[in-house]
């Protein structure tokens, strides 16, 4: 079967294709490349020793979309095309609510014409409300999203579950991503940001390789263990297989499912930095600063009903993220740029 991966060459993306490839799948991409670089793809192939097809365009370009499902046969889409950046959402508003749901509804509008109604979408952990139990239910409280990042994918899964609702050949999976770092062991290929990272794996590893002066670590009087928050880190490649299961599951079944993926053990931010520096003898200088806005103080998922229903579970573990996204940072000190 061939798997359409919008936003393929994209960090999630990237590592997502290694895995459908050795897994026996064929893969086309299209990305626009506005957040990263063929060179991922190029050693995706490298990487799997089998190549994939790439079409260079906006998932918003129905006429290109058109053109890529005549011209393959598609048995499943992976939808990670979208913009990611919480900061730049609340800056830019029109351009998140634009690309991300664009995206998916023109994406939508052409699957429906073709006739091929499966697919996975990128979701998130920003949709569950901050005022839930841990750990974070599929069932836990939706919605009251701090930022229009947040509500593009809520927004997204409410017309992806509407039209499953409405029209029964849907086959509809929504992932609901924790905490992504890591990166494929080979470290040909990992998170490469543009400009100033957000989030914390990035910039340790940044600080690490010299390109930052030290980590911030955004509060410590949080009501956690040790003050600093707390959250769900998974292996990007774990990640990856989910999507894997994914595409099997939805294959098999119609309507719309919703799935976390996550390991269900939180880790404070210092957490973080002991387990970085001992998987990779550094000492990483780092001072406590004022709360970020925005942040919570815990959040963790209880990924039982994707090991029951879709059979996947991650398996590695905080030393595992912590020695990857340090290999591939220092085997690639400026990302794909060099
Ligand atoms: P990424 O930015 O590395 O990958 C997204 C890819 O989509 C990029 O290659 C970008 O060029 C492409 N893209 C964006 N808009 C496009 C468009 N209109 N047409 C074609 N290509 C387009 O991000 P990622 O970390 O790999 O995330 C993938 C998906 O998972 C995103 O939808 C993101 O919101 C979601 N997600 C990510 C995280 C995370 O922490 N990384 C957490 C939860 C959800
Ligand atoms: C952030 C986003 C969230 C998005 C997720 C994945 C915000 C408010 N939330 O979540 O919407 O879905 O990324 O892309 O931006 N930290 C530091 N110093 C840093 C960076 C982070 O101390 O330089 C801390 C944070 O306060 C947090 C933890 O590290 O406690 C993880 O932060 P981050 O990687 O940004 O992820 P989230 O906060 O979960």
């Amino acid at each position: 079967m061939n798997v359409l991966v919008t936003g393929g060459a994209g960090y999630i993306g990237s590592h997502t294709c290694v895995e459908l490839l050795e897994s026996g799948y064929g893969v086309v991409v299209i990305d626009n490349l506005c957040n990263s670089n063929a060179e991922s793809l190029n050693r995706v192939q490298k990487l799997t020793g089998k190549t994939l097809k790439f079409y260079e365009g906006d998932v918003r370009d129905e006429a290109l979309l058109r053109k890529i499902f005549a011209e393959n046969e598609i048995g499943c889409v992976i939808h990670f095309a979208g913009l990611k950046a919480v900061g730049e959402s609340v800056a830019i508003p029109w351009k998140y609510y634009d690309n991300n749901l664009n995206s998916t509804l023109v994406l939508t509008k052409v699957m429906e014409e073709v006739g091929m109604k499966n697919i996975i979408f990128s979701s998130s952990a920003t949709v569950y409300t901050a005022d839930n139990e841990m750990p974070l239910r599929e069932t836990s409280r939706t919605g009251g999203c701090t930022n229009p990042y947040g509500w593009t994918k809520y927004m997204t899964e409410q017309i992806l579950s509407g039209m499953a609702f409405a029209d029964k050949e849907w086959g509809i999976v929504l992932l609901r991503y924790f905490n992504p770092i890591g990166a494929h062991e080979s470290g040909d290929i990992g998170e490469d940001p543009r400009g100033i990272p957000n989030n914390l794996m990035p910039y340790i590893t940044q600080v690490a390789v010299g390109r930052r002066e030290f980590l911030s670590v955004y509060g410590n009087d949080y009501d956690t263990h040790d003050g600093t928050g707390v959250r769900d880190y998974i292996h990007v490649v774990d990640l990856a297989k989910g999507h894997v299961a994914a595409v099997k599951y939805v294959d098999e079944h119609k309507g719309c499912e919703v799935f976390n993926l996550g390991t269900g053990t939180g880790y404070s931010v210092l957490d973080m930095v002991k387990a970085f520096n001992e998987a990779n003898g550094l000492e990483l200088p780092y001072k406590i600063v004022d709360r970020r806005p925005g942040d919570i103080a815990t959040c963790y998922a209880d990924p039982a009903k994707s090991a029951e229903v879709l059979g996947w579970k991650a398996e590695k573990n905080l030393m595992d993220m912590c020695r990857d996204s340090w290999n591939w940072q220092r085997k690639n000190p400026a990302g794909y740029g060099k």
